[in-house]
C-alpha cells in the first residue's frame, strides 16, 4: 500500500519537503547529527524518496544505492541526480533480497519504518546486508505523539492510522501504522540490531524565524524518534 503522495503526487512531495519545517529543519538535521564520516562509504538508503538524502549522502562522499516502493519517488530520484548510481523499486516490507550479505557500511531509513505492519524482516535484512562494524540509521513517527490517534485507546497494539496531512498544502489521506515503543525495539533486537543512541530530534535554529509555532512545539515536545542501531 503506497499513499499517493508517494505516488500520484510524488512529484509535489518532493517541492513541499525540500526546505519546509518538518523535514528540512527538523528531521534532516536531526537524523544527520547521528550520521558517521561518510567519505568513501558504501550507503543504501531505504525507502529514500525524492532523494533529498540521496544527494546529501553523494555530497559526502559516499557511494549510495537508493530504493523506494514508488517507481515515482526512483524516477525523481534520476531526474534530480542522473543515472550515475544504483536506484531501484523495492517493497520494503520484504526486506531488500538482491543485495548482497556483508556489503553495505551504513544504511538510513527516515520516515519509512511507520508504513510497515511490521518492520521486523526489514530490519533481519539490514542486519544481513551490514559489514560488521556497519551503522543503521533510521527515523520514525514518535510512538508517544502517535498515540493520540489510536482508534482503539490501547498503546500496546499496533494499529493502522488513517489521517489527512497538509504536507502539499491540500489534505492528502495517508495511512501508515503506530506501535508501541517495546514493539519497535523487539524487531530490532529480534533481527539481531542494537541501540547505540536514541534521539527525540530538535529544530534547527533557523526554523524560530521562519516557522516560530512549530518552533516551539518541537522544542517542548517530541515529534519523530531517532535511532542509530548497530549488528550485536
Ligand atoms: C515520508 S517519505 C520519506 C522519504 C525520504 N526518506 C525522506 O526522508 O526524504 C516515505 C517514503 O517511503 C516510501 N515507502 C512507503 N512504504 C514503502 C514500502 N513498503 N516499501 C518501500 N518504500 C516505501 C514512500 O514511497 C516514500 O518515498
Amino acid at each position: 500500500m503506497l499513499n499517493p503522495m508517494y505516488s500520484q503526487y510524488a512529484a509535489e512531495y518532493a517541492a513541499a519537503i525540500q526546505d519546509n519545517s518538518y523535514n528540512a529543519h527538523y528531521e534532516r538535521p536531526s537524523l544527520c547529527a547521528l550520521l558517521p564520516e561518510l567519505q568513501g562509504k558504501r550507503v543504501i538508503d531505504l525507502g529514500c524518496g525524492p532523494g533529498e538524502y540521496v544527494a546529501y549522502l553523494m555530497s559526502q562522499g559516499a557511494t549510495v544505492t537508493a530504493v523506494d516502493g514508488s517507481a515515482d519517488m526512483i524516477a525523481l530520484v534520476h531526474q534530480k541526480l542522473g543515472n550515475p548510481f544504483n536506484a531501484y523499486v523495492q517493497d520494503l516490507a520484504q526486506g531488500v533480497p538482491d543485495e548482497a550479505d556483508q556489503s553495505f557500511d551504513l544504511a538510513v531509513c527516515p520516515l519509512m519504518v511507520h508504513y510497515l505492519e511490521d518492520p521486523t524482516p526489514l530490519f533481519r535484512d539490514v542486519k544481513r546486508i551490514l559489514k560488521p562494524e556497519g551503522l543503521f540509521v533510521f527515523s520514525t513517527h514518535h510512538p508517544f505523539v502517535d498515540y493520540q490517534f489510536s482508534p482503539s485507546g490501547n498503546y500496546f497494539l499496533t494499529e493502522k492510522i488513517v489521517d489527512e496531512w497538509d504536507t502539499l498544502g491540500k489534505p492528502t489521506r495517508v495511512e501508515y501504522f503506530r506501535r508501541p515503543l517495546s514493539a519497535l525495539m523487539r524487531s530490532l533486537t529480534d533481527a539481531g540490531l542494537c541501540v547505540l543512541e536514541m534521539s527525540e530530534g530538535r529544530p534547527d535554529e533557523q526554523m524560530q524565524e521562519t516557522d516560530p509555532q512549530s518552533y516551539r512545539k518541537l522544542s517542548t515536545a517530541p515529534g519523530f524518534l531517532f535511532l542509530k542501531c548497530q549488528v550485536m
